[in-house]
């Protein structure tokens, strides 16, 4: 396939979603499993920047090719846009994944690229804010409340258009690891329908 110009699906046939992660992998997993009975699209490839990682045994287990990235050829080069439409991707979901996308792929994916964010954007976002450091400032700071955000990826971080937002409590007593485990489970219960309400919205958009 050419390279530069990415090739979207046909809408009659189903969607096949990269999954970017750097970590464990546990939305990734939920994503794999949900996924594996949709019409609408199936998870066609990790793509992973730590060796190592959770995720990568993930898609191991589950016969799902994965895609090891280091920094030069991401940042610096093509960006792995080429593997990318080789491989037939044609939507890109980030979940815990930790390097900045850069403009060749955002260019390449317009309004084709969500993250999840384990905080209420716009609040404790930004360069450094993932995972416990996130946990970390909300409990800091003596929010009564944090949640989750699931938004379009743009050039900047955390700050595509917002899709989706729900919250859950801090307690008195919580823990980074707690306020972490709380955010997981809603995490896991709304992102795979999510991208799926998003990634059947672009169907719609295909055919009109
Ligand atoms: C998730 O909580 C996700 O929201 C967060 O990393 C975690 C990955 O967990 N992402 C960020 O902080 C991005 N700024 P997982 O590897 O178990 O899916």
């Amino acid at each position: 396939m050419e390279t530069g110009k990415t090739h979207f699906t046909d809408p009659m046939t189903k969607h096949r979603l990269a999954v970017f992660a750097s970590g464990a992998g546990s939305n990734a997993q939920k994503l794999i499993d949900y996924f594996k009975t949709s019409p609408f699209a199936t998870v066609a490839l990790i793509v992973c920047n730590k060796a190592g990682a959770g995720v990568l045994s993930i898609a191991e287990k589950e016969g799902i090719p994965s895609l090891l990235i280091e920094k030069e050829q991401f940042f610096r080069g093509n960006a792995y846009l080429p593997q990318l439409q080789e491989a037939g991707i044609d939507f890109l979901v980030l979940a815990g994944f930790l390097w900045k996308i850069p403009q060749v792929l955002i260019s390449a994916y317009p309004k084709r690229m969500v993250n999840i964010h384990p905080a209420l954007l716009p609040k404790f976002g930004g360069k450094g804010m993932y995972g416990q450091y996130v946990h970390e400032a909300v409990l800091q700071a003596g929010e009564m409340e944090t949640g989750i955000t699931i938004h379009y990826v743009d050039e900047h971080y955390d700050n595509g258009d917002i899709i989706f937002q729900t919250a859950c409590p801090v307690l008195d007593g919580d823990t980074p690891e707690v306020v972490a485990n709380r955010i997981h489970q809603l995490e896991h219960l709304h992102y795979p329908r999510v991208v799926e309400e998003v990634v059947r919205n672009l169907e719609q958009t295909n055919r009109d």
